[in-house]
């Protein structure tokens, strides 16, 4: 059975706008796709590792080619689990509000996580190599104000750097629905998350 695996970077739960488009998303996503299981890892909920110094080292060992062992190896474990549950997804979806102009610290600090060399990525003479190959994403965002008109999309630091970081593992298959503007009033915010809805559920039926 394949697998899709649900990244929740919001801890509203019900109250969630992000999760409202999702909901769309995801009933969509099993009428078309029956025989996939979709595993959530809600990252509210969620004990991450830190990454201290023991940790970042590891980091650097592995950039220098060589490969973990004793401390550094133990140390690791909780970092590897992560990045083997990541792996193991066929698809990812990715359910993210926007908080100061980027993503919430928890979808970030699991980004810090998991994007290690070795095992998501390499460095060859060409520049770092994706290691995540035929593998795709969606990403449902909403965020209070809108930042679609030209002027300010450069100050749009979520959609470009979901982007720019996944595409550095190899997952450059992304597409984005966003929910926008959810904080400028309630009747634009329910008819925004309509309009999400329904753009969901044709992503999902492409998926
Ligand atoms: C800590 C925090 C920071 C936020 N920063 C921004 C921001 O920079 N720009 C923006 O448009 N909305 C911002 N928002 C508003 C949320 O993006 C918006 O309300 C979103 O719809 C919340 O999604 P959720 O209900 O799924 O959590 C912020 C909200 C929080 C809690």
């Amino acid at each position: 059975m394949k697998k899709l695996l649900h990244i929740i970077a919001t801890p509203r739960g019900e109250e969630s706008r992000t999760l409202a488009v999702t909901g769309a998303f995801l009933e969509a996503f099993k009428t078309g796709h029956p025989d996939w299981a979709v595993e959530e890892l809600d990252l509210s909920k969620e004990d991450l590792p830190s990454l201290t110094s023991k940790r970042v080292d590891g980091k650097y060992v592995l950039l220098s080619g060589k490969d973990l062992s004793g401390d550094l190896k133990g140390a690791w474990e909780e970092i590897v689990r992560h990045i083997e549950r990541f792996k193991s997804a066929d698809a990812y979806l990715i359910s993210t509000p926007m908080w100061n102009l980027s993503i919430p610290y928890t979808l970030k600090h699991y980004i810090d996580v998991i994007i290690q060399p070795k095992y998501m990525f390499r460095y060859t003479e060409k520049g770092a190599e994706g290691l995540i190959k035929d593998k795709k994403m969606a990403v449902i965002a909403s965020r209070g104000g809108d930042y679609s008109a030209k002027e300010a999309r450069a100050a749009d630091f979520q959609e470009p750097y979901l982007r720019a970081i996944f595409g550095l593992v190899g997952i450059t298959d992304i597409s984005f629905v966003i929910a926008q503007p959810m904080d400028m009033g309630p009747e634009l915010q329910k008819q925004k998350i309509g309009e999400a809805q329904q753009v969901a559920r044709l992503a999902a039926a492409k998926f």
